[in-house]
């Protein structure tokens, strides 16, 4: 099984408009928080169109990013000044050697959940940690593996319905396939819109890694990170049964 996540252009060229409703008011305050409190270089690893960069970067942060998508980095390049394009590259982090080294390092957002296999989790976390100063920090999140995200038949929900620009419709329709065995989450997204011509359509497939907090413990302790915080939210909670989010908050250890 070939897994996917490859962000085509549609998928990116409509990320923002997505997430930033469904997403944003969730976590960013929570990441900028964490940005912004770090005096020293900050690496964002799967920084897709910005969504966090860009305001990390406006409001002063010392930030780098990278991305394995070509189209996500095209749109967050087109949102920040070219003086600052050097930030960014194009990068798989599971085979990145970086020239300098972080005080924070984060991948907001289920990035880790595109680690499909343990050789995946293995590499991403030997080059985070590999760019880590002394005394830096990781943060992971993950979505907890709810039992009806991931044992429910096969079901087709339109997650997403608003405007894309003004009055044009945009529609999102997701379709999860589990396959609890894997540990992995098939989706089908599919794209609906307007444009002046007629409706559009555009479909892309992506694999989503689930983990379970122990998995988590295990790969980050030997993968030599000091696991200091397992939160259950961004406002910082602990982790306990009735959570859907998981926070991992590492040092080197
Ligand atoms: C859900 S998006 C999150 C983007 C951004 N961090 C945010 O919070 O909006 C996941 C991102 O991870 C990137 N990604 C997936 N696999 C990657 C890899 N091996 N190396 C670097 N980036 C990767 C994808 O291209 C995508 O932009």
């Amino acid at each position: 099984m070939r897994y996917k996540a490859k962000y085509f252009a549609t998928t990116s060229k409509f990320y923002d408009t997505v997430y930033e409703k469904l997403r944003s008011p969730v976590d960013k305050k929570f990441y900028l928080e964490e940005i912004l409190n770090c005096d020293g270089k900050i690496l964002e690893i799967g920084c897709g169109t910005g969504r966090i960069f860009v305001d990390a970067l406006r409001s002063g942060a010392d930030i780098y990013g990278i991305d394995a998508s070509r189209n996500m980095i095209k749109i967050l390049k087109q949102k920040i000044e070219k003086k600052d394009h050097y930030r960014v590259s194009v990068a798989d982090a599971r085979r990145v050697n970086f020239d300098m080294t972080f005080d924070l390092i984060i991948a907001p957002f289920r990035v880790f959940s595109h680690m499909f296999t343990i050789a995946d989790q293995q590499s991403f976390l030997k080059c985070a940690k590999s760019a880590m100063n002394e005394n830096a920090k990781l943060i992971i999140d993950l979505f907890y593996p709810k039992p009806d995200l991931i044992h429910h038949p096969t079901k087709t929900l339109m997650d997403f319905e608003g405007e894309y620009k003004p009055g044009k419709k945009l529609r999102r329709y997701v379709t999860i396939e589990p396959d609890p065995v894997e540990q992995i989450n098939n989706l089908i997204t599919v794209f609906e819109w307007d444009e002046d011509s007629g409706i559009k359509k555009f479909r892309e497939d992506f694999s989503m890694r689930y983990f379970y907090k122990f998995e988590m413990i295990h790969l980050l302790k030997s993968s030599g990170l000091k696991v200091n915080e397992i939160y259950g939210d961004f406002e910082r909670n602990k982790l306990v049964s009735g959570k859907w989010e998981q926070l991992f908050i590492c040092s080197p250890a």
